[in-house]
């Protein structure tokens, strides 16, 4: 695992930016895997920055929607497809067809989750995965106790993910119970996964994650055993048993 560590939020937005503008530069097509929450929009907001200036062309990228929540149409605020468009794919103006959705909103689930996992296939796999990191280590929804190589499917959201989420929302009574999620082995498979960690709150987490045992209870934890991460974090987040691999962004 590689770390890049940020002093202020606004480095946090540049140096996640930067690694999605080189998937961009090599690979103007890429699939890249995008993450809602709140840690990422920033970054986001750097690249659509840079699209405006003409530093970056990501109309040819493809887009696979990280996590849906069950019943929750699109023009429902909580419609994580819209907070992906709204935040991703329209500022960088990517056209609609090169959007891969999770499709929650009734219909045949685990049907949707198979075709999500076709197009992933026929895309090649994905080149870049952003993620964020779930206070009990979830990447996407993968909630623990999940596998290294769980499949995209149907979860019930955690406790401490409906906390978490409540967030967003205005309260945990707001919160969907269920979503789908793109598999583990999804991101697993992923070329290049960039983590973008932020806040004190995030510290316990974030170590186990890097050093701690790997285990289903702590799905980020398998992120040791992928090829090529990249952990974008800001100095609050980073603690002394997070220390030893961190090389310092400049
Ligand atoms: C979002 C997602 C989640 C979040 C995670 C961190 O699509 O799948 O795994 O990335 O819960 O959320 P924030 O960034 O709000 O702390």
């Amino acid at each position: 695992m590689h770390t890049l560590v940020a002093d202020t939020s606004e480095q946090l937005s540049q140096l996640g930016a930067d690694l999605v503008a080189r998937t961009l530069a090599e690979r103007p097509a890429a699939a890249l895997l995008v993450a809602t929450g709140n840690t990422p929009m920033g970054m986001y907001q750097e690249l659509a920055r840079r699209r405006a200036d003409g530093l970056l062309d990501a109309s040819q990228a493809r887009v696979f929607q990280l996590d849906e929540y069950v019943g929750v149409p699109e023009d429902d605020v909580r419609s994580l497809y819209g907070w992906t468009r709204r935040s991703f794919v329209d500022p960088l103006g990517i056209p609609l067809e090169q959007v891969t959705r999770l499709m929650a909103d009734g219909g045949d689930l685990q049907a949707s989750c198979q075709a999500y996992d076709e197009r992933v296939a026929a895309a090649g796999g994905i080149d870049l995965a952003i993620l964020g990191l779930g206070p009990n280590g979830h990447l996407g929804f993968n909630e623990p106790p999940c596998a290294a190589d769980a499949p995209t499917r149907l979860i019930d959201l955690t406790p401490e993910s409906v906390v978490s989420n409540a967030v967003y929302w205005g309260g945990e009574d707001q919160v969907p119970r269920q979503a789908l999620t793109a598999g583990m082995n999804v991101i697993m498979q992923a070329r290049h996964i960039v983590l973008v960690v932020s806040g004190a709150h995030k510290q316990d987490i974030l170590a186990r994650t890097m050093h701690g045992p790997v285990t289903p209870d702590i799905p980020s934890s398998f992120l040791q055993l992928a090829p090529n991460v990249t952990i974008v974090v800001d100095r609050s987040t980073i603690t002394s048993t997070s220390q030893p691999s961190v090389s310092h962004a400049t």
